[in-house]
C-alpha cells in the first residue's frame, strides 16, 4: 500500500512541482496519472520510487514512512527499490551497461543470486519481452522502442510489487503500443500495481480502474473511475488534458 500524506515537492526551493498531494493505493491497484505537461506527474513517480523526498509531507509504502535516511541504509534501499521498479519516461537515460543482456542482468547481479539463476531469470525475461536476438547489442544503438522493452525487461527482471509507468507508449507505432498495452494488463492481472502517467488514451483503454488527474497548479483535483474521468470531456478540455 503506498500512502501520500500532504506531500509537497519543490525542486529549487522556488515553486511546487507537487502541491499537498494526499493519494492512497492500493495493493494491485491499475492508476492513471493525467495532467497538463508540467502538472507534476513525473514527479510523483519519482517519489514514490524513493529518487526524490517530499520536501514536505509523509510519503509509506506498507505503514513505513520512507525517509532520505532510511534510504541511505543499503539494506534498506535494496528492500524499498526491490519493490518498487520505475520505467522512465526516456529510456536512453536509464539503460547504461554495454549490452542489453548485462543490462538486464545488473539488478539480479547486485541482489546476489547464483550466476545460474541470473542466466534463467535473465532468458526468461527476454522470451517475454521478445529481444532475446537483441542480447549481445549495446542498447544505445537501439531503436527507441528496442530501448524500451529493454529498460521494461531490466525493471521486471527484478519482480517488484509496484511498476511505475512513465509515458510508456510514447514514440512507439501501433504494433509496439499494443504488445506493451498487454504485458501490461497481464502483470495488472497477475497482482502487480500499475501507476501510469499517459497522455495517450486510445492504447491505453480497459487498462486502468482508477485516474488521479492533476492540475496545471500541481494538484491532485479528482480521483475517479478512470472510465468516468475519461467519458467527461468537458472536465479534460477545462484540465487542458484533451
Ligand atoms: N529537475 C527539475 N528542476 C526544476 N524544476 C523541475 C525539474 N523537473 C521538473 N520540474 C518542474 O516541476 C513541475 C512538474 O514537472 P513534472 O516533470 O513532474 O511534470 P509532468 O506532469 O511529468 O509533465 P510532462 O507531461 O511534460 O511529462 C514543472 O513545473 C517542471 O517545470
Ligand atoms: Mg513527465
Amino acid at each position: 500500500m503506498i500512502q501520500l500524506d500532504h506531500v509537497s515537492y519543490t525542486y529549487d526551493g522556488s515553486e511546487n512541482a507537487l502541491a499537498d498531494i494526499s493519494l492512497n493505493i492500493a495493493d494491485g491497484a491499475s492508476l492513471a496519472l493525467i495532467g497538463a505537461n508540467g502538472s507534476g506527474k513525473s514527479t510523483l513517480m519519482k517519489i514514490i520510487s524513493g529518487l526524490t523526498i517530499p520536501s514536505s509531507g509523509v510519503y509509506r509504502l506498507n505503514n513505513e514512512e520512507i525517509t532520505e535516511k532510511k534510504l541511505k541504509d543499503p539494506r534498506f534501499s535494496r528492500m524499498f527499490h526491490k519493490q518498487i521498479g520505475f520505467v522512465f519516461q526516456n529510456s536512453e537515460t536509464q539503460l547504461f551497461c554495454s549490452n542489453v543482456w548485462e543490462e538486464i542482468a545488473f539488478g539480479p547481479l547486485q541482489m546476489g543470486l547464483t550466476v545460474q539463476d541470473v542466466q534463467a531469470r535473465v532468458t526468461e525475461i527476454m522470451d517475454l519481452l521478445e529481444i532475446s536476438h537483441l542480447k549481445k547489442r549495446p542498447p544505445y544503438h537501439l531503436s527507441g522502442g528496442e530501448q524500451k522493452r529493454v529498460a521494461i525487461a531490466a525493471t521486471a527482471v527484478m519482480n517488484p510489487d509496484v511498476y511505475l509507468f512513465d509515458e510508456p507508449m510514447n514514440n512507439l507505432d501501433p504494433k509496439n503500443k499494443s504488445f506493451l498495452r498487454q504485458f501490461i494488463s497481464r502483470l495488472n492481472q497477475s497482482g502487480k500495481t500499475i501507476i501510469c502517467s499517459t497522455h495517450d488514451f486510445a492504447y491505453v483503454d480497459d487498462l486502468f480502474k482508477k485516474a488521479a488527474v492533476f492540475s496545471e497548479t500541481h494538484q491532485l483535483v479528482r480521483l475517479d473511475d478512470y472510465s468516468r474521468v475519461l467519458a467527461d470531456r468537458d472536465f479534460l478540455t477545462k484540465m487542458n488534458i484533451i
